[in-house]
């Protein structure tokens, strides 16, 4: 990779092809020298202790090499340190990187989305290249769609076990969905599910939920998807300050099972220091009371109204019937899922749900580009 450099003050600054610069102050470089000394070559962790480094540290000599700068440094007898312009590049401190979402997302609404990604499920398990198509499309669109699931009991799990492994909650491992008279919760009856995060009462939701239409002959229960980072973004346009308040307020959200009674809170929009939207947490029939004081009552009761008819509006939700043997993955921390009334004495509905870490779906598609190009050529970040 082309550039130029020169030091300025304490830092290296670069020069790149288009114009732009890049700061390197040297503390920065000498706690980053990729050599072995101070990064282990196997494991890849660092072995310089980075605290140590002397603050005013400044190299005795930085000049060219083949294709990147080498830097000698005054302490530990002319250590040196050689960054190639690739991984300056891809490490391009300074880059003013900020935004609502992130590039590898790509929103969506009933409109834009045509046809959802549909897989199956022999291809998934035994072709890899189609196993990093179904993660690139949860990472693009936050859906994928699994046809011709064997109709065992278990068979979302045995898809979980091939992706990474099983995020448990409080729910079972392989949790059973079907109308019951007795039912614990509401998914458990027939009513309407109106569109919702699943398990919002943790502090990290499990990224992706699995769920498995064993049979699916009752009438009604159609499928409700939504895009909720597409809905944060509309509310951010129409109403900027209705979505500061959802992405500042904390929320309580709590679900109890024999095997826990989990209590967390957080903002419905939750937003990392860049701007970008993480992780979105929704569930009517789970939120608790709001503790925050009576004068912001009513600008999160509007604010939520705001963003709940973003949710429900036939222009951002889809609606379709699975068949039996299909499987719905969505990234829980995007998509909101529900489903439609259905009438129990019409015929059989059975669905068993599982769940995975979204970072299972990146690290899939990170060890693939890492096979791709070797392991020294991938510096990008993937999240
Ligand atoms: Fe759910």
């Amino acid at each position: 990779m082309d550039f130029e450099f020169e030091t300025l003050g304490s830092s290296v600054i670069v020069t790149w092809p288009d114009g732009q610069t890049t700061d390197y102050p040297f503390i920065w470089l000498r706690d980053n020298c990729q050599c072995p000394k101070c990064f282990h070559p196997s494991t890849h962790e660092r072995l310089l202790f980075t605290a140590a480094i002397d603050p005013e540290i400044t190299p005795t000599s930085v000049e060219r090499a083949d294709d990147g700068i080498r830097i000698l440094w005054s302490e530990g007898e002319g250590h040196e340190s050689i960054f190639t312009g690739k991984w300056l590049y891809h490490n391009s401190i300074a880059s003013p990187i900020g935004g609502t979402v992130r590039e590898s997302a790509t929103l969506w609404d009933a409109a834009s989305i045509n046809e959802l990604p549909m897989f199956d499920f022999a291809d998934c398990m035994s072709d890899e290249k189609v196993l990093i198509r179904w993660c690139a499309a949860l990472r693009s669109l936050g859906v994928a769609i699994v046809r011709n699931m064997p109709s065992h009991d278990g068979a979302v799990i045995e898809f979980a076990d091939h992706v990474g492994y099983v995020h448990d909650t409080i729910y079972d491992r392989l949790h059973n969905v079907f109308s019951d008279p007795n039912a614990y919760n509401l998914a458990s009856t027939s009513e309407e599910l109106k569109p919702h995060t699943d398990m919002p009462n943790y502090f990290s939701p499990p990224g992706v939920q699995l769920l498995h239409f064993l049979a699916n002959e009752a009438e009604g229960g159609e499928t409700t998807l939504v895009d909720g980072y597409q809905a944060a973004v509309q509310l951010r346009e129409e109403d900027p300050e209705a979505y500061d308040i959802l992405a500042k307020t904390d929320v309580g959200f709590r679900l109890a099972s024999e095997k826990g009674d989990i209590v967390g809170q957080a903002p419905l929009i939750e937003v990392d220091n860049r701007g970008f939207i993480r992780t979105i947490r929704y569930s009517n029939q789970l939120m608790l009371p709001l503790l925050i004081p009576g004068a912001e009552v009513k600008g999160f009761y509007d604010a939520y109204r705001k963003f709940t008819n973003l949710l429900n509006t036939p222009e951002n939700l889809i609606r379709f019937k699975t068949q039996s043997g299909d499987m719905v993955a969505v990234h829980n921390h995007r998509v909101l899922h529900g489903r439609a009334e259905f009438q129990p004495a019409s015929g059989a509905r059975h669905l068993q749900l599982t769940y995975l870490d979204f970072d299972l779906v990146m690290s899939r598609l990170r060890q693939e580009r890492v096979r791709e190009a070797g392991e020294d050529q991938v510096v990008e970040r993937f999240y």
